[in-house]
């Protein structure tokens, strides 16, 4: 039997990876404008960090985390998100003597085992980006121009943005007791799973999927509705900011994340174009994490955009892997071993450069040519390695020149713009 892939865990393959490459190279840009460094954690961690950072009761720590014993019988957790990775590096490495405000970002892979359908899957890639040591509602605005500019670049603008606030360790408590209370009144119209866990998590009860749920919630109290002063106010600043700096969002007061770090501002940016996996970035506040990781009592704010969510958006039509600027076509010993010196000598000045191992005839030679869409083409036999020349043609427009061989890697570079633009 054939060894596949474990299931819910893609290769990306070249002429998809060149997306990929895109995404990520223009995140780069964006964040490091923005004053962005990047950071690189161990893709597992101690498995105490998530259940204390998500939280016992998410479904990530019960259900979804990749976690076993190593051979000294350490738990460890395959990291299902980077926030929490970042925060204990955060502490570690004692990066808030650096500056008083850290912007840190990073990219890779995250595993949740999750039930694997269209846009969700259980190895997927974020790129994040995280922001701690302020409080002010202008870094609240400032991620979110960030993310929305990200959008722009890449050129995906069908997302909306829906932003709620989720009130703080003052607000929380009286409102989840009065959710508690309303969810207590309807406990027989919701699914077995919101029965068990509206104690626990009251709050996740909102963001349920089943259609009985949504419809006995409807009319459920909104956190919006019961933030203490400070939190109205920040979240008042929050969508004034946005609207000054021409944000376009609207406020889903049900919205509720699935991590228990988020206090005050969460958001996610959503698309109608992935059927139920519909958010292509998400994210939020999470003033307490640090502190309680064992950090200082230090604020951040951050967001995670899920790659493999963007590639579908971007459309399927694979990208042209790179094209060869020449494919040598060689017969004959001596002919197939000059070949091989100039090829390397080509590659080795950065001109990308094909030819066949395989001893094939000329015709199937020049069919590979063709195939892989070479700008150049060169004939190599018994005349031209008497001769030292050889026929350089433009396969564009059916041109020949005569080259030097010694001086091949000159001709060619005078004509590397020529070559791709005339293609
Ligand atoms: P999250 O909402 O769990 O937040 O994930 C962020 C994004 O990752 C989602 O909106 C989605 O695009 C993508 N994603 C999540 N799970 C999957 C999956 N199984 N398959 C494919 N894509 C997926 C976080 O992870 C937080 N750490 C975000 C954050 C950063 N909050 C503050 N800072």
């Amino acid at each position: 039997m054939n060894i596949t892939a474990i299931k819910g865990m893609n290769d990306i393959l070249p002429g998809e990876v060149e997306t990929w490459q895109f995404l990520e190279q223009t995140a780069r840009e964006v964040f490091s404008a923005f004053g962005f460094s990047e950071i690189r954690t161990p893709v597992p961690e101690k498995t105490e960090l998530f259940c204390r950072s998500i939280g016992e009761t998410t479904d990530i720590v019960e259900k979804e985390m990749y976690t076993f014993d190593d051979k000294s019988n350490h738990s460890m957790t395959l990291r299902p998100e980077g926030t929490a990775p970042v925060m204990r590096s955060f502490i570690q490495n004692r990066l808030y003597n650096l500056d008083s405000v850290s912007k840190l970002y990073y990219l890779g892979p995250m595993f949740r085992y999750e039930r694997p359908q269209k846009g969700r899957y259980r190895q997927f890639h974020q790129i994040g980006a995280e922001v701690i040591g302020v409080e002010d509602a202008k870094i609240d605005a400032q991620v979110l121009v960030m993310l929305w500019q990200y959008f722009i670049r890449i050129g995906i603008e069908s997302v909306s943005l829906q932003v709620n606030s989720l009130g703080c360790p003052v607000c929380r408590p009286g409102y989840r007791d009065r959710l508690i209370g309303y969810l207590e009144s309807r406990l027989d119209k919701l699914c077995s799973e919101c029965q068990r866990r509206y104690l626990s998590n009251p709050l996740r009860v909102l963001d349920c999927k089943v259609e009985t749920c949504k419809e006995a919630t409807v009319d459920a109290p909104a956190v919006i509705e019961h933030l203490c002063t400070n939190c109205g106010e920040h979240f008042s600043q929050v969508k004034d900011y946005l609207a000054r700096l021409k944000i376009p969002f609207v406020v889903n007061a049900r919205m509720v994340r699935g991590l228990d770090y988020y206090v005050r501002t969460t958001f996610e940016l959503v698309t109608d174009q992935l059927g139920s996996q519909n958010a292509v970035a998400a994210g939020g506040r999470y003033d307490g994490l640090v502190e309680s990781l064992g950090g200082p009592a230090l604020p951040g704010i951050g967001f995670a955009i899920g790659l493999e969510r963007l590639v579908l958006m971007k459309g399927e039509q694979r990208a042209t892997p790179g094209v060869p600027m020449l494919f040598i076509a060689a017969m004959g010993t001596e002919a197939i071993d000059r070949a091989f010196s100039l090829m390397s000598q080509l590659q080795v000045n950065g001109i990308r450069t094909e030819m066949d191992y395989q001893g094939k005839s000329l015709k199937a030679q020049m069919r590979r040519a063709n195939k892989l869409n070479a700008a150049f083409t060169l004939i190599l036999g018994a005349e031209e390695m008497a001769s030292g020349q050889a026929q350089l043609k433009n396969m564009s427009n059916s041109t020949q020149e005569l080259v030097t061989l010694d001086s091949l890697a000159e001709a060619l570079t005078e004509k590397l713009g020529e070559a791709y633009t005339s293609a």
